[in-house]
């Protein structure tokens, strides 16, 4: 073993690539769908983990609340277990070399490419009063600038993120066809489990931010007994019936015991043998008590490093300097391959 694993010289490991947005609130479809995938598969890859405070910019107009954002999600990323030591944690807007990239990305992407996505639709149409910001639509292009920039041979992310990777995955090779060879070209890599947590008030809906209502959810912060309360009110069905089923009558109860099979890694016949002749209230305890005690321990760990300002500013200053050294050396090559230089 090499004594920095997560070095950028260090050739043997498959290179991920990832962001995660400084928005506020993490529930646990974000921490099932996409962080703990990273920080379980950290030791197998050259790791880059991405604060997307630009894309963040999109949607967020205040400074102190992005400023309270940026240096939560750092605690939050740490508390679950992102080790700096195999993996490097930066913020995007400490590297110019993304909105450098981002804006040759964008001239890059025929206008038809990015209308086609459909995050971009539905905000586009769900804020069709109000009107959107422009980044919204060039967004994708600077989230493959994120990507290309490390020449990631993967990007693991929920499924939500899947076509922006494919985008990804075409602008790259419209610019090596153009301009010769020069970038890898990153797989999406998505874990089927907890790729889809459901919300628990409306289970044929994915588990989200940005409903009003915070009882769909599961927050990082929540405390144990708002787990519980939000558990236990979770929607059923009249079924009585304890068992997996894809009927989307069922959703909800399906949903409980896939999350309590991502928590508890055992088998699917082995859970509904558990519960067997047993309720709905019974199933709602136990799925309440392996998400406590997920998510108790990463509370915890959150407001203790919160506190620690002088070890958070470290680790990101530490993840700029190692990132950077990376993404200078391919801007570089862009550049030469554009003819800028
Ligand atoms: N768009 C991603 C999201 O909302 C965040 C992101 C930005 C990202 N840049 C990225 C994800 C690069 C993967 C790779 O979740």
């Amino acid at each position: 073993m090499s004594e920095n694993p997560a070095s950028p010289t260090t050739p043997s490991k498959p290179r991920v690539l990832s962001g995660i947005q400084p928005s506020g609130i993490l529930h646990l479809g974000n921490y099932l769908g996409a962080i703990s995938n990273w920080v379980a598969d950290q030791a197998h890859y050259e790791n880059f983990f991405m604060i997307a405070d630009y894309h963040a910019l999109t949607s967020v107009s205040d400074g102190a609340e992005l400023r309270k954002n940026r240096r939560e999600i750092v605690a939050m990323l740490l508390a679950c277990g992102i080790d700096p030591q195999q993996s490097v944690l930066f913020y995007q807007s400490q590297l110019p070399e993304h909105t450098e990239l981002g804006w040759i990305m964008t001239c890059l992407s025929p206008l038809g490419w990015l209308e086609r996505m459909t995050q971009y639709k539905d905000k586009s149409a769900k804020y069709a009063q109000e009107g959107i910001s422009t980044g919204l639509l060039t967004y994708p292009a600077l989230q493959a600038a994120d990507i290309l920039l490390y020449q990631a041979q993967g990007v693991p992310v929920g499924e939500d993120q899947r076509q922006h990777v494919e985008l990804t995955r075409d602008l790259a090779q419209r610019f090596n066809h153009l301009f010769g060879e020069t970038f890898t070209i990153p797989q999406v890599f998505i874990r089927k489990e907890g790729a889809k947590v459901m919300s628990l008030t409306e289970p044929v809906r994915k588990m989200s931010k940005s409903d009003k209502e915070s009882d769909g959810r599961i927050e990082l912060l929540d405390s144990a007994d708002v787990i519980r309360r939000k558990i236990r009110r979770a929607q059923t069905d009249s079924l009585r019936e304890i068992c997996f089923s894809d009927d989307p009558e069922r959703a909800g109860v399906n949903n409980l015991l896939e999350l309590y099979k991502i928590l508890t890694h055992k088998e699917p016949a082995t859970i509904t043998a558990e519960f067997e002749g047993k309720g709905y209230g019974e199933l709602k305890d136990a799925v309440a008590d392996v998400v406590v005690a997920v998510v108790n321990p990463i509370r915890e760990e959150y407001h203790r490093l919160l506190t620690d300002r002088a070890h958070i500013e470290q680790v990101m200053a530490g993840g700029k300097e190692r990132a950077q050294a990376v993404a200078r050396k391919t801007l570089g090559k862009v550049k030469k391959r554009i003819g800028m230089v």
